[in-house]
């Protein structure tokens, strides 16, 4: 198999690197930049990348690539801190915290670029560096700089090594797949026949190898991710696969019932729980929205550990962790803390589970694909994102069973309004959030003085970044008027027009 070998060097963006070369059908092996020359040779690279990174080449204490690696015959691309370190370990120089530029920038080409061909001359990119390479090495030539003349795109004579001082991988760096795309295919000669079918069988040995005659508990929330990795598990190992579903008595109208019998249908054996009463009555009082999350994460894992034990000798635990979870969690070096999202975090130690986790290097949209090629029902596959916690990071403040209520009313409402109006399966995600507002109304001759309700709904491609959605004024017009009329406790709605960043999605 044809592979592209991609040196992770800390970025929050190495993941986006290996879902763009997957879209362009070549496989991608991600390695820790520490990895020696000997493993990096094991996958016989037609193309090595070395990401961008959080350190500065020239502290001390900087990473640094096996220097062996550069010379094994593939060509090299570093982008944003592997262009530096390309630069400094081939005999350039960097230099730090002059001049540092975040955010979109215009950089323009000068001369004849292997890499850059066909290019406009004047793009737009996204740069996040504070160092600058003042110095290239020997051979090397600018082929791209940013008005304020710092060095934006470089190669050697050679056509051996290309470096790029701004991330080609996000949505923001003008034709960013072009560029990545003259690398893999006109330089690296890659031939683009790795096709998602492959990566499926390569998941279910994987899971065969990892698992061996072990046996595996899942649990299973109704959203696409665990629902995909019940079924890529079910594929592997089979009746070895025992899924649990814990309804929390946080979901939406008559979600838990809905759920179940789509998994009965998917050939799943699968063990339904009601602990709504154990969930509400520990979150009786809590408005935090941290110590929400931390409570239920915490009480999932009980309930898994006292179902597991009732299955007898199991080994591991299956989670349906994706990559956006993964890095707001903040687990990977150099990443911050967004939202402890609640399938990611450490097991109690007296739960000897391993973890497996198949999909955590893939992407919402990638997840839906697969599962579509495995047969998880459309109705499961193409299911908005529901957070773990589910209606208690949208009932803020306190949550009570009222509350809850009055929120899937309004919920179900504003659902149905988006459907009706053809609009709700071409949404990311839509749903209501209670404030624990209250706001004077009138209703009849009467004073209110209700909450408030807000609507929210959201386009994405992978959750990292999203925009709000301009609902048409009429729908927005009649889910309000029927929130306010048909829901008790509220009386007001508002729409929520944030974008992701700065807002999050959910908004707790
Ligand atoms: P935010 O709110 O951080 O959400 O912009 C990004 C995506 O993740 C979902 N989300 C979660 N999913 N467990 C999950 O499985 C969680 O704890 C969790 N919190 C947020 C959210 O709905 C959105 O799709």
């Amino acid at each position: 198999m044809e592979n592209v070998v991609i040196i992770d060097c800390g970025s929050q963006f190495t993941q986006l690197i290996a879902r763009r070369v997957r879209e362009m059908n070549i496989h991608s092996v991600v390695l820790s930049w520490d990895a020696r020359r000997e493993r990096v040779a094991e996958f016989n690279p037609k193309g090595i990348i070395i990401s961008g990174g959080p350190d500065s080449v020239n502290d001390p204490d900087a990473i640094a690539v096996d220097r062996r690696v550069l010379d094994m015959g593939a060509p090299v691309l570093g982008i944003c801190y592997g262009m530096q370190l390309l630069a400094k370990t081939l005999g350039g120089a960097v230099a730090s915290g002059e001049r540092s530029e975040y955010g979109v920038t215009r950089v323009r080409r000068s001369g004849d670029s292997r890499l850059l061909e066909g290019l406009p001359e004047e793009l737009e990119v996204l740069m996040s560096h504070g160092d600058r390479v003042t110095s290239l090495p020997e051979g090397f030539r600018a082929t791209a700089s940013t008005e304020g003349g710092v060095t934006a795109a470089t190669e050697d004579r050679a056509g051996h090594f290309f470096g790029l001082q701004f991330h080609p991988e996000v949505v923001h760096t003008e034709h960013g797949r072009d560029v990545l795309r003259r690398f893999l295919f006109d330089i690296c000669g890659c031939a683009g026949d790795w096709r998602l079918e492959d990566w499926v069988e390569g998941a279910v040995a994987d899971i065969r190898r990892q698992v061996g005659e072990g046996r595996v508990v899942c649990g299973l929330s109704g959203g696409v991710d665990s629902s995909v990795a019940a079924a890529l598990v079910n594929r592997a190992i089979g009746s070895r696969l025992t899924c649990i579903f814990v309804d929390h008595g946080l979901m939406r109208l008559n979600e838990a019932k809905h759920v179940v019998a789509s998994y009965s249908g998917m050939g799943l054996s699968v063990r339904h729980v009601d602990a709504s009463a154990l969930f509400l009555d520990r979150l009786a009082g809590v408005t935090d929205p941290e110590r929400k999350r931390r409570i239920i994460g915490g009480l999932f894992i009980d309930v898994f550990d006292a179902e597991a034990a009732k299955i007898g000798a199991v080994d591991w635990l299956l989670q349906g962790t994706i990559y956006p979870d993964v890095i707001e969690s903040g687990r990977r070096k150099g990443a911050v803390l967004i939202k402890s999202h609640h399938n990611v975090g450490g097991l109690p130690e007296h739960m000897k589970l391993r973890l497996l986790e198949p999909l955590r290097d893939l992407f919402k949209d990638e997840v839906r694909a697969i599962g579509r090629l495995i047969g998880v029902p459309e109705d499961i596959v193409d299911r908005q994102p529901f957070p773990g916690p589910g209606l208690a990071v949208r009932c803020l403040g306190e949550i009570t069973r009222e509350r809850l209520d009055a929120l899937r009313e309004a919920d179900a409402i504003f659902r149905e309004e988006l459907r009706r109006a053809k609009l709700y399966d071409g949404i990311w995600q839509s749903f209501c959030v209670l404030l624990p507002v209250r706001t004077v109304g009138v209703m009849g001759d009467s004073r209110t003085y209700s909450e408030v309700v807000a609507l929210r709904a959201v386009n994405s491609q992978d959750a990292m970044t999203a925009d709000w959605v301009r609902i048409p004024p009429e729908v927005l017009d009649v889910t309000a008027r029927r929130i306010c009329n048909e829901v008790r406790g509220v009386n007001r709605v508002v729409l929520d027009v944030t974008s992701k960043p700065p807002a999050t999605i959910e908004w707790e």
